[in-house]
């Protein structure tokens, strides 16, 4: 990246120096965004082309051991590989990241993979930052997803605090029907603790599925010696409403139990990380957890984790067994960086539009058919009444969207098994909808006239 000793390499080879001085501006200017990363370390304010992120890459790459051609390379992990074609899916990192079970050591063999890995937590961190969430102090991506890193934060929060976790193993869970995080917590020893949901008013919406502080606060005093941590939530299906989260980290700096907050999408929901950021000063937040694919337009496998307290991001790291992928870190760097931090705004911008057209077309066509749209202040998905069709239709319904090529939308039937309802009994059946960040226009509208059809059909078939 000495564009000025390539520059001054050009002259003598007969073009004219002013044509040399006019070039070297555009080549400058395509590199300058790479030198104010390097200096700013947060990401920048608008997107970068991809011939830029591919330089970014190739530069940073190109530091790690296996592209010395000088290097004698005999160890038994020395990346080396059977296709080029693996170069281009690993965006040239073949050593990985992290040292010995420490995901964040620098590696020595991989000097530019170890840099690629501390700016994506950086810039990963000044995004979500800017969104709100301001105190926060430390991100760290790691190549799971949300579940397992949910397990592997409860891993590191047990180890920072030197808890022991074999006399208190409990960790209690506000019901969130998805096995994932559950299984995340058993995956390191955890015995999970659910609190049951109800539906009705409370603290976030005048309707909703919640969990009650006041049946954590009495499943707490009745198990207290055996529960060490709290693990909560934010984001899920309508019409569950985010945990108290504000309550639950007074109560857990009370009792002094690790809380690890599930933010699985809630970066895409500005207020969600102010509520976060409000939990942090009011009480104890150890760690929050966000999908990286669920919020920043990659492929599934890492999440980021991150905290208020630096040292926690560092034990979590310590935590890591092995050396790991650098794939999904490398796949964020990507997408945030041809996003820009402007690119991310207007994702979030799009998403808000996207949810008020999907919620003004449910409530539009359910007033059509007696159902309504639960006012459940979800700000992604919409949970609309299926109270008067019988079951049998219900789930002709859930085929016909299937056939009708619509994927995405969930039906819950009263009678069926509750789960994904985040309670024990259902007051009725009801189809959600979502409009997360990504998602079209064009998709939502179509598919609630595609609902909207198969619903009339099956009525009148009916
Ligand atoms: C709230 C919540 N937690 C956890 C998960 C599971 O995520 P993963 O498959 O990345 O573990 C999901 C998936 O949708 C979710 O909505």
């Amino acid at each position: 990246m000495r564009d000025e000793k390539f520059i001054d390499l050009l002259a003598n080879f007969g073009v004219p120096p002013n044509m040399i001085d006019r070039a070297s501006i555009g080549f400058k200017a395509h590199l300058k965004p790479l030198y104010q990363l390097l200096e700013q370390r947060t990401l920048p304010d608008q997107g970068w082309d991809d011939s830029q992120i591919k330089l970014f890459l190739y530069y940073l790459s190109h530091l790690d051991s296996d592209k010395d051609p000088g290097a004698l390379r005999i160890g038994e992990r020395e990346g080396r590989f059977s296709s080029d074609l693996l170069g281009d899916l690993s965006g040239g990192f073949f050593h990985g990241i992290g040292r010995s079970g420490n995901l964040t050591a620098p590696q020595p063999k991989a000097a530019g993979a170890s840099i690629m890995q501390k700016i994506t937590n950086k810039i990963v961190l000044s995004l979500i930052k800017s969104l709100g969430l301001t105190n926060i102090k430390a991100a760290l991506t790691v190549p799971f997803g949300t579940g397992m890193s949910i397990g592997l934060a409860l891993r590191g929060l047990v180890n920072h605090y030197n808890v022991d976790f074999k006399s208190k193993p409990l960790v209690m869970y506000p019901q969130l029907d998805h096995k994932s995080p559950v299984k995340g917590i058993e995956f390191v020893g955890g015995d999970v603790c659910i609190i049951p949901g109800k539906f009705g008013k409370n603290y976030y919406a005048p309707d909703g599925v919640y969990v009650d502080i006041e049946d954590i606060k009495q499943i707490y005093h009745e198990n207290s010696s055996q529960i060490s941590s709290i693990v909560s939530n934010t984001t899920f299906f309508a019409p569950r409403v985010p945990d108290d989260i504000k309550e639950i980290a007074k109560f857990a700096k009370q009792n002094n139990i690790i809380h690890i907050i599930n933010n699985a999408y809630g970066v895409q929901v500005p207020s969600i990380l102010k509520d976060i950021g409000r939990a942090i000063d009011a009480g104890r937040v150890d760690a929050i957890v966000q999908s990286t694919d669920k919020n920043f337009l990659v492929p599934v496998g890492g999440a980021v984790i991150v905290s208020p307290d630096k040292n926690i991001v560092k034990s979590i790291s310590h935590t890591y067994a092995g050396r790991a992928s650098a794939s999904p870190i490398i796949q964020l760097l990507v997408s945030l960086l041809s996003l820009g931090k402007q690119g991310y705004h207007s994702q979030i911008k799009q998403q808000q539009e996207n949810f008020q057209l999907l919620k003004s077309k449910l409530v539009a066509f359910s007033k059509t058919i007696g159902e309504e749209v639960l006012e459940c202040n979800n700000h992604v998905s919409c949970a609309m009444t299926l109270k008067n069709l019988p079951k049998k239709d219900l789930n002709e319904l859930g085929g016909k969207l299937y056939n009708l090529r619509i994927t995405g939308p969930r039906i819950i039937i009263k009678g069926d098994s509750n789960y994904g309802a985040c309670l024990k009994e259902l007051p009725f059946s009801y189809i959600v909808m979502n409009a997360a960040i990504g998602s079209k226009a064009g998709h939502i509208s179509e598919s609630i006239s595609r609902l909207q059809k198969a619903i009339l059909k099956i009525k009148e078939n009916s």
